[in-house]
This record gives structure tokens, C-alpha cells and sequence, in this order.
């Protein structure tokens, strides 16, 4: 938490609430996977999954430090080319992708685009075909998860890329293979969940690739340059509610007090180290090992953000003492506050503890952000803090009721630079006025 004095002035100057993003701890992230992939035997790529939140302030730290773009979309790409990477250092990854985008991107000789069904393999041969340009390109796998909170919620990994059980990621793999006038065929992708914190769904994840790779051998004769495992990589400042946890958060609840997820004995190193261990065995029988590509966001970003908000009210109800702050479910997504729980930290000094819930300044009844906290005694006007909040806050923040807030940069010489503005009201009316 940096000083009271510096959240004042940065508050007074940009607005409150504020996301602050710390330069240093990108920084860190970024080497963590380096140094863990020095051990491999083959090449390492690191990308930046940039929906997770693609501010150009912080592409911009990304490409100094050598990190490649994966685009989801056009917003993706051109907030890349904004921050200095060319189409050559950019991935194209997505589920939708639209045409016109999917035509920039041939005519502009990006680095790879990742197939993700066989209708995108269609219409891409076609637009290479109208343009005279080869392409190079991947194959997305779908990962078959079915585990976690979320996949009971029926929220599943399983629709995105192609799949083994169904055939599809076989037919796709023919369909390209026999298509070497337009496709070069370089890499094998599959990316299986999020803030996963054990190398198995890894291994998993390997072993899919790699049996798609021995069908391409055996049936085309082709050997895959790239292998890239995705992005996933959970965060030690994040907790994940299990189903377990889950049921017992909600009984803390009713009860009035606040459960505690215990993940004591995560560790990014340990996780990253087992699956550089089972590439180097898995891959021991080629002549060459591939090129490993990872693409995470949360790892990267998650616990580089942190959000500073001001309580504008408190209210004493008869479910508890309230303290209402400025950022809501407009900034802090719903979904993503549901099932993860963050460390929040009052500006107050005094020592006297009360219990607080927190919400924000939305009218309706799930606007929450926690419930049952012990904090200092704070007052109007203190500082909220809630930590790790760079993975999927910002990118998915809106301007319901409120516009959204600014991104404050702490550079690693510990200065304080805006990289993006507080919406204004003339903003949101931009698209209307004028029509
Ligand atoms: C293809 C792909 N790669 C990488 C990521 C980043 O995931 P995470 O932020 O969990 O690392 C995502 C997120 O959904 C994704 O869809």
C-alpha cells in the first residue's frame, strides 16, 4: 500500500477510485517464467494474454521486456500496435474472429493466428487465397475440464478450440496439413483454465498436444516448431473458492463472519518447475525439443494492480456496518468477485478493530465487494484498498451508473505517471451526441 500522502495527492489529481499499477512487480512476474523456462531444454516464448487487461501502459512495459501480444480481438490488436509492437510480434487467439480482422491480419504478415474450428479454417484459406499471402498457423485443442465451481455453474473450458473426443481437432489438422499453398502449419496451442495452481492440468494439457503432433508426424510427416501450453497460472494474492469453500463461505456468512480459503502451500516456481520437468521428459525422444510458448495474464498482471477507493458513506443496518466505497460491480466484475476472494486494507491507523462489510455505490443488493471484515475503525473519506485486482477488473469494468476510473503507473524508480484517464460523462454521451 503506498504512503496516505501519495493516495491523497494521486486521488486529488486523477480521481478516486484508482487502479495503481506497480512496474516492478510486472517486472518480476516476467522473469519468474524466464528463469523457470531457462531449465528447459528447448526455446521459451512468453506472451501476455492482453484481454486480461490491455491497457497500452501496460503493453508498453510488456514489450520492453520482450514479452509477445496474444490478441483476442481488434481492440486487443490495435491497443498492441498502440503500444509499439508490430503484427510480427502478435498472436491471434480467439473464439469469434471477426473477418475484417482476421483479413488485417493475413495482409499484414502477423507472426500466427490459432484455428479454432474448422469454418475458421475455411474462410481463412479463402481470404489467404483472395490475397496471394501465406499464413502461419496453429491449432487450438480444447481442453476437457470439467472441475471447479465454475464448470458446476456450467461454466466449461471445453468450447473453445477443437476437440480430440469429437474429432474435430483431427479434421481440422488434415484440413490445414493438406493445404501447404496457403498454410504453414508451426504450432500446436491449448490453453486449460484459470488461476490453476498445480501442474497437473498441465500434463494434461501436454499430453493432448503431443498425441495431435504424433497423429501430424505419422499421417502428414509434420513435426510441430511451437508447442504453446496457454496461459492459467494462478497467483498466491488471489484465492480460488472451491466447491468446499464455497459452501462454507456461505455459512460464515450467515453467521456473520468471514471464512478464510487456506492455499498455504501454493508456489508459481514449483508448479512452472513440474511442467519445464515433464517437457524435457515428454519431448526427450524428438531430435529437437519445440519452442514453448506460455501466454498468461493473471500471473503477469493479477498482483501488479492494486485499487484505491474512498468510502463515501457508512450505514449501520441490521446486517452489519456498512462501508460504502466508490468502485463497485461496475469495476469489479460480479462473476469474478464470486469466486475469488482478495486481501482488502483500510488507510486507517487507528488500532480499535471493527467488522465492516464493503459495497459499492450501485443500487442493487449484489453490489458487494466483501462481507465480515475486520479493519481498523474507519471513517468517511479513508482509503479502501483492495490488492491483486489487474487480471479481468479493468478490462471487463463498465460504466454502469458511474464512468470508469483511472490507471496510475508506479514506475520501478517509484514515480507516479497517469497511463490512462478517468472516463468523463462527455465520453459515455460520445456515441449518442452528433447522430
Ligand atoms: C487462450 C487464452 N490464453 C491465455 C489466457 C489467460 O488466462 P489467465 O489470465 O488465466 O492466465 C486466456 C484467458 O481466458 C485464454 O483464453
Amino acid at each position: 500500500m503506498i504512503s496516505l500522502e501519495n493516495t491523497q495527492k494521486i486521488s486529488k489529481e486523477f480521481g478516486s477510485p484508482f487502479f495503481l499499477v506497480d512496474e516492478k512487480k510486472i517486472k518480476e512476474n516476467i522473469d519468474l517464467f524466464n528463469d523457470t523456462f531457462s531449465e528447459y531444454k528447448g526455446k521459451f516464448i512468453l506472451g501476455y494474454s492482453v484481454k486480461t487487461n490491455p491497457l497500452v501502459g501496460i503493453l508498453k512495459i510488456m514489450k520492453k521486456y520482450g514479452v509477445v501480444s496474444e490478441c483476442a480481438s481488434s481492440i486487443d490488436i490495435e491497443s498492441s500496435l498502440t503500444a509499439g509492437y508490430k503484427y510480427s510480434d502478435i498472436v491471434y487467439a480467439g473464439l469469434f474472429k471477426s473477418h475484417e480482422t482476421l483479413n488485417n491480419s493475413v495482409t499484414n504478415n502477423i507472426k500466427l493466428i490459432n484455428i479454432e474450428s474448422l469454418q475458421e479454417a475455411k474462410e481463412l484459406y479463402e481470404i489467404c487465397k483472395k490475397n496471394e499471402k501465406k499464413i502461419r498457423v496453429g491449432i487450438r485443442i480444447a481442453f476437457p475440464s470439467k472441475t471447479g465451481i465454475k464448470s458446476m455453474m456450467g461454466i466449461t473450458y471445453d468450447r473453445f478450440g477443437n476437440s480430440i473426443k469429437m474429432g474435430e481437432a483431427f479434421k481440422v489438422a488434415d484440413y490445414i496439413a493438406e493445404r501447404k499453398d496457403y498454410f504453414e502449419i508451426e504450432g500446436l496451442h491449448c490453453h486449460p483454465g484459470s488461476n490453476i495452481k498445480s501442474s497437473k492440468i498441465y500434463k494434461i494439457a501436454i499430453d493432448k498436444l503431443y498425441d495431435v503432433n504424433e497423429y501430424l508426424i505419422n499421417k502428414h510427416n509434420i513435426e510441430i516448431k511451437l508447442i504453446n501450453i496457454g496461459g492459467g497460472v494462478g497467483i498466491k494474492e488471489v484465492k480460488f473458492y472451491s466447491l468446499f469453500d464455497y459452501g462454507f463461505s456461505t455459512l460464515f456468512k450467515i453467521f456473520g463472519k468471514k471464512y478464510e480459503i487456506n492455499e498455504n502451500n501454493f508456489s508459481q516456481k514449483k508448479v512452472l518447475s513440474e511442467v519445464v520437468q515433464y517437457l524435457n521428459k515428454k519431448f526427450s525422444k524428438r531430435k529437437n525439443f519445440p519452442d514453448i510458448m506460455m501466454e498468461p495474464g493473471r500471473a503477469l498482471i493479477g498482483n501488479a494492480l492494486d485499487i484505491y477507493c474512498s468510502v463515501v458513506l457508512k450505514k449501520e443496518t441490521e446486517s452489519g456496518n456498512w462501508l460504502i466505497i466508490d468502485a463497485g460491480t461496475n469495476i469489479l466484475s460480479i462473476l469474478t468477485l464470486l469466486t475469488e476472494q482478495h486481501e482488502v486494507l483500510t488507510s486507517s491507523t487507528i488500532k480499535e478493530k471493527k467488522t465492516y462489510s464493503i459495497a459499492g455505490p450501485l443500487l442493487y443488493s449484489s453490489d458487494i465487494i466483501a462481507r465480515n471484515l475486520k479493519l481498523n475503525l474507519t471513517k468517511e473519506k479513508d482509503f479502501i484498498v483492495i490488492k491483486a485486482v489487474g487480471a479481468y477488473f479493468g478490462s471487463q469494468s463498465s460504466n454502469f451508473l458511474f464512468p470508469r476510473c483511472s490507471n496510475v503507473l508506479m514506475t520501478e524508480l517509484g514515480e507516479f505517471k497517469l497511463i490512462e484517464r478517468k472516463e468523463t460523462t462527455g465520453d459515455v454521451l460520445l456515441r449518442s451526441i452528433d447522430l
